[in-house]
């Protein structure tokens, strides 16, 4: 983006960094943003402690009871930052068609003068971190690195825990080998007497910015989540998608877990939900106490990386090291593994305070501690909350956590060679229309289903919440590209393996005529997956439907959950010819608007359904 500059003695790289490219790189951010200092880190605890230790100092990070949450902090953000931001995240490609109508395109050479001139300077009076990372255990072969330069300390210490970083990225690119460049800044650079605040970012620009062609990713204004943490949603989804499409392979917003039967047959199913559906609770199911026997573990609860494998089998690796979950609604009820997960070294954000220097949020406990310091630093009580509506803690406040403390996660984990996937689930957030489980005819079917997938809208991003949209293979925000090309390569790895997983649409969410949840999920999702496992392996029954295989009642498992009757059940698994008619016409508008890259495979299937529901 800029000349590359002389750099004094602390700018100087370490001796490990070879690759005369990323030094010139980071030499050419440093000259564009001025900061006072730059630092090469190396993931050490020895980094991490002192790194905390001063935000603590500054007041950017409160240190929690270290008896009640050892090694854990809380960090409260500015509250116009809070969520990942749609509508200033862009896909600058060189031609408008290859972003697609689903994304924000900016022409790149626009977009790049906008950046240099928000990026001039904006880390003046701050130090420049240059952070190696991998996604996915260094050197496995589903693996790609990247460099974050960023003037943010809590995202130093958030991609600690989120991605693997280490200088032996420097030795895996060597002197010429691939990385993706990202660099963040909050843009609010310290000058002249300017103190700096508890959580800085820019109240007026905000930019998360993609470049699929030099596959670089920008991000100003932002110190929240998915808009900093660049390793994450813009690398590990968007930046992954188009190489995936390039080179082969699917980086998916998927959990992927594994499930072993009482006989210790072990199948591995890979989840994708939109935002705040549940995804973590999912990943870390705890089967009920009448599925003696069963076994479900945790490979990854946002992000899965899937290649072909030589035998003929997709292989799935989580790409990340920790997990940033959402954390209301999660309790020893909702999620055992997750509570047993936070007990110690986590970052938590925006949750509220309690006296004694623990967290809560709203779904932890049934009754809330009596006072309490909410997520704006504010006095917290019930009393209050019932005259002011205010929650103790956002609704997208998060735990950021290293996933090898998780009780449930799988020994194969961090094996380097990913683990086989069995199925695809594909699950919206639905009060209606769809129902509990459907398995897909064949791999093209599951494309239309996935595809033309639609979910009510949650906290996670900014914007209304409630709305039903199209958030196709719950990739919506995240595909780096045209979603018709999407589709198109979706169809096209089924073609190029042998042993396809099947696919499948769940949905947990079907509502009674009181607006209430007629399916009890978390623990009672074993079940479905029971039943999903087992069609995998040919041995469950199913009855065939206009969208797909269903269950009956019969071919589920119900022991422990008598109270889940045949009338319930109908309630979930029917499929109303009416609702259909009108979903079908909701899958034209998403298929209207990217009607002339569509492939004939969509067109065909969405011709099939309109046929079968007259
Ligand atoms: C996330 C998201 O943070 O999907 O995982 O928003
Ligand atoms: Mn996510």
């Amino acid at each position: 983006m800029n000349q590359p500059v002389h750099f004094g003695k602390a700018l100087e790289a370490p001796a490990c960094v070879k690759h005369q490219g990323a030094i010139e790189w980071v030499a050419s951010v440093a000259a564009l943003t001025k900061p006072d200092r730059v630092v090469w880190c190396d993931g050490s605890t020895a980094e991490y402690d002192p790194l905390c230790a001063e935000m603590v100092e500054a007041g950017m990070l409160q240190k929690l009871n270290p008896v009640l949450r050892p090694n854990s902090y809380l960090a409260l953000s500015d509250p116009t930052d809070v969520a990942r931001m749609e509508d200033r995240t862009f896909i600058c490609s060189k031609y408008k068609e290859d972003t697609g109508p689903t994304n924000n395109w900016v022409d790149p050479a626009e977009m790049r003068g906008t950046l240099n001139g928000l990026f001039d300077g904006a880390m003046r009076g701050r130090t420049m971190y240059v952070i190696p990372f991998s996604m996915g255990p260094i050197g496995s072969p589903i693996a790609h690195v990247g460099i974050e330069l960023t003037d943010s300390p809590y995202v130093v210490v958030s991609m600690h825990v989120m991605t693997r970083v280490s200088p032996r990225v420097w030795d895996l690119i060597g002197e010429k080998g691939a990385y993706v460049p990202a660099v963040h800044s909050v843009g609010a650079p310290l000058v002249g007497a300017a103190q700096d605040v508890r959580w800085p970012c820019n109240k007026e620009h905000k930019y998360i910015v993609h470049f699929p062609e030099t596959k670089e990713i920008w991000s100003f204004g932002s110190g929240y989540g998915g808009n900093a943490l660049l390793g994450k949603k813009c690398f590990s989804l968007r930046i992954a998608s188009i190489m995936g499409k390039e080179q082969g392979w699917l980086a998916e917003h998927m959990l992927i877990l594994g499930v072993t039967s009482p006989s210790g047959e072990k199948s591995y199913v890979a989840a994708a939900f939109p935002s705040a559906c549940g995804k973590t609770n999912f990943a870390m199911l705890v089967p009920p106490p009448s599925f003696n026997g069963w076994k479900v573990t945790t490979i990854g609860e946002d992000i899965a990386w899937i290649k072909p494998n030589a035998d003929g089998r997709l292989y799935a690796i989580n790409p990340e090291n920790g997990f940033f979950g959402v954390a209301p609604g999660t309790s020893l009820k909702t999620n055992p593994n997750c509570m047993a997960t936070l007990k110690a070294n986590v970052i938590f954000t925006n949750v509220a305070l309690t006296p004694e220097g623990d967290v809560w949020w709203e779904g932890m406990s049934e009754t809330p501690p009596p006072r309490l310091t909410d997520w704006q630093g504010q006095e917290w009580t019930a009393e209050i909350a019932k005259a002011t509506g205010r929650k103790a803690a956002h609704p997208n406040s998060r735990f950021t956590v290293p996933a090898a403390q998780c009780p449930s996660i799988d020994p194969e984990w961090d094996n380097p060679k990913g683990v086989p996937i069995s199925a695809f689930l594909f699950g919206g957030r639905r009060s209606d229309t769809v129902p509990l489980v459907v398995e897909a005819f064949n791999w093209d079917a599951g494309v239309y289903m996935a595809a033309t997938m639609g979910s009510e809208t949650t906290a996670a991003a900014t914007g209304k919440v409630g709305v039903v949209r199209r958030d196709p293979m719950a990739m919506i925000p995240f595909t780096g590209y045209n979603m018709a090309d999407y589709f198109d390569h979706w169809l096209r790895m089924g073609k190029r393996v042998e042993k396809r997983p099947h696919i499948y649409c769940v949905n947990w969410f079907r509502t009674d005529d009181n607006g209430k949840f007629v399916w009890p999920g978390f623990g009672e999702n074993m079940r479905v997956l029971n039943w999903v496992v087992e069609r995998t392996q040919g041995k469950a029954h199913a009855k065939e439907t206009p969208v797909g295989w269903v269950p009956e009642f019969d071919d589920l498992n119900w022991a422990g959950l008598e109270s889940f009757d045949r009338e319930k059940f109908a309630r979930v698994i029917s499929i109303d010819p009416k609702q259909w008619r009108h979903e079908l016409s909701l899958h034209d508008e998403l298929l209207g608007m990217l009607q002339n890259r569509l492939p004939a495979e969509i067109r065909l299937r969405r011709e099939q359904l309109g046929l079968a529901f007259g």
